[in-house]
């Protein structure tokens, strides 16, 4: 039996016929039954001994009815045999044969890679599981590649990444995001039950509805601080699919992710193969608070583009609510110079810079610069910008095209569409089929022009709608449901060329607010639009939603006027505390702010660069949720433990009840913290106070009446 001191992150045991994967707190096993299939063994809790791992278990030879349900643990289960649940593979090959069994062929251990290779029992169909380790984030990521070196074409009607099993029993709970325009990242609680629960998205992109995120616990009993939590995520901006499913006869609650198999067929023709989306898996011993932690980590480190030399999010200032269409060279300028004044960093300019585009009805897909609106082109107003030290940024919707615009009238076939059909609108617009490469190259053309004549650093890479009629009359039937996935391939591609050709380049992505955030686009991109909806009180259920799946530092929060589209009106600084716990944007008009105004925001902006990088590379510890009491609290550790930043809200005051004492974590009990406030909502004024007093006898503060908040900031004393 091989000794525990190895400490590979991955290790197979030849006796076993077992592959341990190992992070710093979690151990992951597969392993080989006598009939050579793979199955899952262990997901949790780090396991301190080889003698813990088990050798996997036969599938019984001549059980009937529910009895093959026993061994419902296949690590990549084949659509083949006598198989009930959902398949990780289904295909049909050119001969009519529909039976896939898959058995181990071969492995291969790379670091922290392993790779397993299985193949079917008869042709040469492989499927190379790959999975890498993430140590330091408990994190596992697997992959498959379906390679066809048969003879003939094997379609795949369904290609999963994986299945992520938690240990068999009855209870557990699932939390996910739901949510709609204007309101998204929802966070929804229920019990799992027999049968399957489908999570997806069948719009060609990510979707506001539902995010491919879940997290699983035992009973319904983790909270923040306590309990097993199994997460997992999908790395895939175009038609997804998570199926939790709970097995009936064995209660084995397992979680396939992949391609949405929707409309999806892939013809493989010999030599070919495809590559599924990454699937990620981890484990928290410590609630949901650590699980969310450690995703946040893991993006920040692992997979945003600046994960290798990390930066700041700028403070950033949008033209879109203040202005709309209504854009030009002076007035784009007044604003910038408003927002320079109060310590904006990045002045972005949002839709109505190009083509005929007054309003939504025209212009999409007319990346030419309006010169009603810029006589001079956008050199004048990038120029100015820059002079007073700011980036500047634009706005595109590069997926999409107005029936009324240059574009459309030139190639009409560049629509997604069915011959002969009616072309759906949705905000007067049609999609682009990305998945052509001629259409591809196109919008790479246009976008690497406009940012090699002008010095625009920023993209915010906006698509206002989802897919409708979504043909592909010019390749063969066979191959026309590709688009699916060639559509999110292609705007992969463009974007990481354009990446590639202009280094110093940022993007953000949105999708009518947050349509498009999944770990796929996350690679790519720097921020995300999280929500259309700016008013203050809503966005703290959105962004606490958000902050279970996805790091506070991506996710774009502006300060913008009221009352707002929900017809509510919260104070300045309400609504600066709330978009202060990401990135930092502000969205207002600032011709129609008052001397006040300014006062308070360039104090606020000013407060925020100096915990800017606590709240974005720190620790999030959500103490009062939004969605249970009328209070929020949620506090920031700087990842050096030396500075915290406490944002607290009250809704709204009832009778003259004080607001809930505060228990802060994260921090060092036996150190002492320099208490700033930036008001007088702190109830007793002691300066320093001890971590143990801050964690154990708590915060009172003086909240009061309705949209009441404040932050304090605690700085650990040498
Ligand atoms: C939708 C986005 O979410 C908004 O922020 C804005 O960019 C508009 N599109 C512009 O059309």
């Amino acid at each position: 039996m091989p000794a525990m001191s190895d400490n590979a992150l991955v290790r197979y045991l030849p006796d076993l016929k077992v592959w341990v994967l190992t992070t710093e707190r979690t151990s992951y096993a597969i392993g080989l039954n006598d009939r050579n299939e793979l199955q899952s063994l262990y997901w949790g809790e780090k396991l301190e001994s080889d003698r813990d791992f088990f050798p996997a278990h036969s599938r019984p030879e001549h059980a009937s009815f529910d009895s093959s349900e026993t061994m419902t643990n296949e690590e990549y289960p084949g659509w083949g045999g006598r198989y009930y649940n959902e398949p990780s593979l289904k295909v049909t090959l050119a001969d009519g044969d529909r039976d896939l069994v898959l058995k181990y062929a071969s492995h291969e251990i790379r670091g922290d890679t392993l790779v397993i290779r299985l193949k079917d029992i008869e042709y040469d169909l492989f499927v190379n599981l790959a999975y890498k380790v993430f140590p330091k984030e408990d994190i596992i990521r697997k992959q498959a590649e379906v390679e066809n070196r048969t003879p003939q074409v094997v379609t795949l009607e369904s290609a999963q990444s994986g299945v992520w099993y938690v240990p068999t029993g009855e209870g557990y709970r699932l939390t996910y995001l739901t949510g709609r325009w204007a309101g998204e990242t929802q966070l929804i609680r229920e019990p799992i039950n027999p049968g399957m629960k489908v999570l997806e998205s069948r719009r060609g992109n990510t979707s506001h509805a539902l995010n491919p995120w879940f997290a699983i616990d035992e009973k319904g009993e983790a909270d923040e601080e306590h309990g097993r939590v199994w997460f997992g995520a999908l790395g895939w901006s175009g038609n997804w699919k998570l199926v939790v499913e709970d097995t009936p006869a064995a209660h084995q609650v397992r979680v396939t992710g992949g391609y949405n198999n929707f409309d999806f067929s892939w013809p493989l023709k010999p030599g070919e193969s495809l590559n599924t989306p990454p699937y990620y898996g981890g484990f928290s011993g410590h609630g949901f608070g650590e699980a969310s932690r450690l995703m946040h980590r893991f993006e920040r480190d692992e997979i945003l583009p600046d994960h290798a030399q990390p930066h700041l999010r700028p403070v950033l200032y949008n033209s879109w609510e203040a202005t709309e269409f209504n854009v030009n060279e002076e007035g784009q300028k007044a604003l910038a110079e408003k927002a320079a004044r109060i310590g904006v960093e990045l002045f972005v300019m949002d839709d109505g810079w190009f083509g005929r585009r007054n309003s939504d009805r025209a212009g999409l897909g007319d990346w030419f610069v309006n010169t009603q609106k810029f006589p001079n082109g956008l050199h004048p107003l990038i120029s100015y910008v820059n002079s007073l030290g700011m980036k500047f940024g634009l706005w595109f919707e590069p997926e999409m095209v107005n029936p009324d615009s240059d574009l459309y009238r030139r190639h009409p076939d560049w629509a997604m569409n069915f011959p002969g059909r009616p072309r759906s609108e949705a905000r007067n617009q049609l999609v682009l089929n990305m998945a052509r490469d001629d259409v591809k190259e196109y919008i790479f053309g246009v976008l690497d022009k406009m940012l090699s004549e002008n010095n625009i650093q920023y993209i915010k890479w906006d698509m206002n709608r989802h897919f409708g009629e979504p043909g592909w009359p010019e390749v063969p039937v066979a191959e026309q449901k590709e688009i699916w996935v060639k559509y999110t391939r292609n705007v992969y591609e463009i974007i990481d060329r354009l990446r590639a050709k202009h280094p110093s380049l940022e993007i953000e992505s949105c999708s009518g607010g947050g349509g498009r955030v999944d770990l796929g686009i996350l690679e790519r991109v720097n921020e995300v639009w999280t929500s259309d909806n700016t008013e203050a009180f809503d966005r703290l259920r959105i962004q606490e939603g958000f902050s279970f799946a996805y790091t506070p530092k991506i996710m774009s929060a502006w300060v913008t006027d009221v009352p707002n589209l929900n017809g509510r009106s919260t104070p300045l600084k309400f609504r600066f505390l709330v978009a202060m716990q990401g990135a930092l944007g502000i969205g207002a008009n600032l011709n129609h702010w008052s001397p006040e105004d300014y006062a308070l925001a360039t104090q606020m902006v000013s407060t925020y660069k100096n915990i800017r990088e606590t709240v974005q590379q720190g620790n999030l510890y959500r103490l009062f949720s939004p969605r249970e009491g009328n209070q929020t609290a949620n506090e920031y550790v700087s990842s050096d433990g030396k500075q915290a930043a406490l944002f607290a809200f009250l809704h709204s005051q009832q009778f003259l009840w004080p607001a809930p004492t505060i228990y802060l974590r994260g921090l060092d009990e036996s150190a002492l913290y320099r208490i700033k406030t930036i008001d007088n909502k702190l109830a007793d004024r002691q300066e320093v106070v001890s971590g143990s007093s801050l964690m154990h006898h708590g915060l009172n503060l003086n909240l009061r009446g309705d949209y009441d908040s404040t932050l304090i900031v605690l700085e650990k004393t040498e």
